[in-house]
């Protein structure tokens, strides 16, 4: 508490780097340190000078930055920016709506917490960023594609391209609608912590809001939980959001992991551990997430449980998405990064079938869409897609508490013998 984070962080880096660098100067060529001192330079950059920290007990810093230091201001188009501390409008049918039932489970919604919150709060005026190791910067392939997805991971459902899919290894189990213009999504989505087979795959669970073609152009916004060793160093899962106009190629990244996202709450770090996880016939803990786009200031906002508002992704970071999309997708995505013939066993969502059902599967539920009207309403039309049913699977449903809603996961690797596919 009140530690000037800056000159800590800095004097922990020399440590690290003196041990580290003289390895890498001795055993290894130019490469190796090139990567130490661009790691540097980017720890520089994106790690801002806090006013306050919190050490998390998951061994994470949260860094409480004040709000107009944040990294979205090193972009070149919001040095002027004036931040916008609400929304114009919410959509339509967010409150107040007798026919969302569910207040109970809401309320589960709501005792989610992050874990930094057992050892502090940020002040007002400050949001929190949770610190980046120099650790994290040096597993990534190339300081330039740290915090960045790898090319090309949405599934296209209907062409199911299956370059694209062996291309990438990333499998999904989702539903999706599209063939109208989207303004927004929501869901309610049950949080769980599944294994990861190698360092090198993630497990997540999110909803995409796209815009464009599935080309070079693709536009992105994505917001959920992810278990990534690559990204965080364990195996927790944490909440995150993703964007990207480019299809994952030079704009966007997770969390606050370069300049875009503007972030106005201090409650809530992106990339922090989510706390309590549901447990197999045991406890269900689920989160809110709403993405919506304002239709006065044409912003896309993003809400997190009932009463936080994360913050905004500014309309000019789009190309598409600046004026709609043209599809959502809700569900699960994993790495499969095992040889020809060999299936990871990182599981999707709980690690269970849909067929398990309440406390066993993984679900979304509540699924909706914003209209042209913003009207937040049940999506019309939904489609299902798999890669490989086998080993993760999705199974759409409707009824009138959950409104539409779908179980989705599954273990990866099955066994040899499988009788439940054929
Ligand atoms: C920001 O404001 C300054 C001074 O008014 C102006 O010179 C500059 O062009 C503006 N930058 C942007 C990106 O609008
Ligand atoms: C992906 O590659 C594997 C192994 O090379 C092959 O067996 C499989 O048929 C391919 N999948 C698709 C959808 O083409
Ligand atoms: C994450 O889990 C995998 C297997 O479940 C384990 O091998 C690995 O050591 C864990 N990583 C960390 C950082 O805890």
């Amino acid at each position: 508490m009140g530690v000037p984070a800056g000159a800590y962080g800095a004097v922990v880096a020399a440590l690290i780097c003196y041990s580290l660098c003289s390895i890498a100067a001795t055993e290894v060529a130019g490469g190796v340190s090139r990567k130490q001192t661009a790691a540097q330079k980017h720890l520089r950059r994106i790690n801002k000078p806090a006013v306050k920290s919190v050490q998390s007990p998951d061994g994470d810093v949260i860094d409480c930055v004040h709000i107009a230091h944040q990294p979205a201001f090193d972009h070149p188009f919001l040095k002027n920016h004036t931040i916008q501390l609400r929304p114009a409008f919410y959509p339509e049918g967010l409150y107040g709506d007798s026919k969302i039932a569910s207040k109970p489970s809401e309320k589960s919604s709501s005792s989610i917490d992050q874990l930094w919150h057992q050892n502090g709060r940020c002040p007002e005026g400050t949001i929190p960023i949770r610190r980046t190791k120099r650790e994290d910067v040096l597993r990534s392939s190339s300081v330039k594609r740290f915090g960045k997805k790898k090319h090309r991971t949405i599934p296209k459902p209907r062409s199911a391209d299956p370059e694209l899919i062996n291309e990438s290894g990333h499998q999904h189990a989702i539903a999706y609608v599209e063939g109208d213009k989207y303004y927004g999504a929501k869901a309610i989505i049950n949080v769980w912590e599944p294994s990861i087979q190698r360092s090198n795959e993630f497990s997540l669970s999110q909803l995409w809001i796209l815009g464009g073609s599935f080309g070079e152009d693709l536009n992105s916004i994505e917001a959920g939980w992810q278990v990534s060793p690559d990204l965080y160093g364990d195996n927790n899962t944490r909440l995150f959001t993703y964007w990207t106009s480019d299809a994952y190629q030079a704009t966007g990244c997770y969390n606050l992991l370069c300049s875009g996202f503007i972030q106005i709450n201090s409650n809530i770090a992106m990339g922090a551990s989510i706390s309590p996880i549901s447990e197999y016939s045991g406890s269900q803990y689920d989160i809110s997430i709403l993405v919506w786009k304002d239709p006065k200031e044409g912003n896309w906002w993003m809400q997190f449980g009932s009463d936080y508002v994360l913050g905004y992704w500014p309309s000019f970071l789009f190309s598409y998405l600046a004026d709609s999309a043209s599809m959502i997708e809700w569900g699960g995505e994993v790495v499969n990064s095992e040889p020809d013939g060999e299936h990871t066993a990182t599981q999707m969502g709980s690690g269970h079938f849909p067929e398990e059902g309440f406390g066993k599967a993984s679900y979304f539920r509540n699924i909706q869409i914003v209209d042209e009207s913003n009207n937040l309403r049940s999506p019309k039309g939904i489609g299902a897609f798999t890669e490989q049913s086998n080993c993760y699977d999705v199974q759409t449903g409707n009824n009138g508490d959950w409104g539409s809603y779908f179980y989705y996961g599954g273990p990866g690797e099955m066994p040899i013998v499988n009788t439940r596919n054929g």
